[in-house]
């Protein structure tokens, strides 16, 4: 049976808060991490239900931080995990956070889902994603909702500005340099995947992208799609 999708019958008295169609994609995409020793950091706990899901699907040798504003939540830290209270939009937090428990494998953004809150967390998080890793952020449907700071095609907006990712991710193949210049997230986002309600960034450290022939065996690789671009400069 699929960890995740199977999880909220062995819930315990601890509430667990997802949505439900998280949980086969969640088996599908991390798949590849059960059982492994990973650095793991999950913003929001509410009421702690989804901290033994995730001790039980890396094992007792990952090292799990989970953070959230609330101070009550402190008393829910289980045996093998660390519990922080502060605010996800307060980057001296996050700074202290990650100088004690990063760098992360996997981030999973459940807190407060307000643009700002999202955003920032983002921006201060993601240098402490390592290569290969991936930082996720549920409940991306409030950029829809004005009372979170979104809206339909808000710029402020959290799905606005993972839009934007997908241009940066792209920018080395730009002839602009004004208008669409470089971004060093080109060099360091692999894949984006918008599933509803989730966005999931994968960091992978990457030059700049190489074509390759092959025929009978024999490879040979070009970056002259960017040479014609006058992009020498970036390799
Ligand atoms: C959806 S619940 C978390 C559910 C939990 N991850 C689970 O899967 O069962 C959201 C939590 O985010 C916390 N939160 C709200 N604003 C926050 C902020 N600015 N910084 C950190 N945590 C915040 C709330 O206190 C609440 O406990």
């Amino acid at each position: 049976m699929p960890y995740f999708q199977d999880y909220p019958a062995r819930t315990g008295d601890r509430t667990l808060f997802k949505m439900a169609h998280y949980l086969p994609l969640y088996d599908d995409l991390l798949a590849p991490l059960q059982g492994r020793d990973i650095s793991f950091l999950e913003i929001g706990i509410y009421k702690g239900g989804s901290m033994p899901m995730w001790q039980g699907f890396f094992g007792q040798g990952a090292r799990l931080t989970f953070l959230d504003i609330d101070p009550a939540c402190q008393t829910l830290q289980l045996p093998g995990t660390r519990v922080e209270i502060g605010d996800q939009s307060d980057p001296a937090f996050l700074a202290r956070i990650s100088s004690e428990h990063g760098p992360f494998d996997l981030i999973v953004d459940d807190g407060g889902h307000k643009m700002h809150q999202q955003i920032t967390s983002f921006r201060h998080l993601w240098p402490q994603l390592n290569d290969r890793g991936l930082y996720i952020v549920e409940d991306t449907h409030t950029s829809y909702w004005p009372g979170f700071g979104g809206g339909h095609r808000n710029p402020a907006s959290f799905i606005e500005f993972a839009k934007d990712l997908i241009d940066q991710m792209h920018s080395w193949y730009t002839e602009d340099d004004a208008a669409f210049p470089l971004h060093p997230l080109a060099r360091e986002i692999g894949g984006i995947r918008f599933h509803d309600s989730l966005v999931i960034i994968e960091k992978r450290l990457k030059e700049p992208p190489l074509s390759i022939t092959a025929t009978n065996g024999q490879a040979t690789g070009s970056r002259k799609l960017l040479q014609v671009r006058g992009r020498k400069s970036i390799f």
